[in-house]
């Protein structure tokens, strides 16, 4: 037998060896997803229009629910609105501060205020 043969005989074992062991190996596929892109909402992005107190209820209000959560209410009345807040820090234990409660409702009051 010459040696190219030989060598190509050999090639031939070890490539019916690993295929053999193919299938094992697709048995457990191991699938490497790529990392998603996790766009944080940040500044104005946080979602609420700015304006007076728009920080204190991006800073106090998104922590458990998105933005939009809180606008995509009805527009409701500042009682409605105060009861709400009420409801996140006594229900929900929010932990925010009684002046910054005030700003909040003055804030949705205006910006989803019922007409
Ligand atoms: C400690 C976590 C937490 C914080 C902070 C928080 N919320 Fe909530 N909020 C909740 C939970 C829990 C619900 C009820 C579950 C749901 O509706 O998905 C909720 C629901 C709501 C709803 C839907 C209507 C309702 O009455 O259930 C509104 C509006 C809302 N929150 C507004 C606010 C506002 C405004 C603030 C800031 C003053 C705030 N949330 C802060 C936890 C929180």
């Amino acid at each position: 037998m010459s040696r190219s043969l030989r060598t190509a005989l050999l090639a031939g074992l070890l490539a019916g060896l690993l295929a053999g062991s193919a299938p094992a190996l697709a048995a457990a596929p191991l699938e490497l997803r790529p990392t998603p892109e996790i766009d944080l909402p940040f500044g104005d992005d946080i979602g609420f229009p700015a304006g007076p107190g728009s920080d204190v209820i991006a800073s106090n209000c998104t922590a458990c629910h998105s933005a939009d959560h809180t606008l995509n209410q009805p527009a409701l009345s500042r009682e409605e609105w105060h009861a709400v807040v009420d409801k996140m820090i006594t229900a929900y234990k929010a932990p925010i501060t009684p002046e910054d409660a005030r700003v909040i409702v003055d804030y949705l009051a205006r910006v989803k205020g019922e007409p």
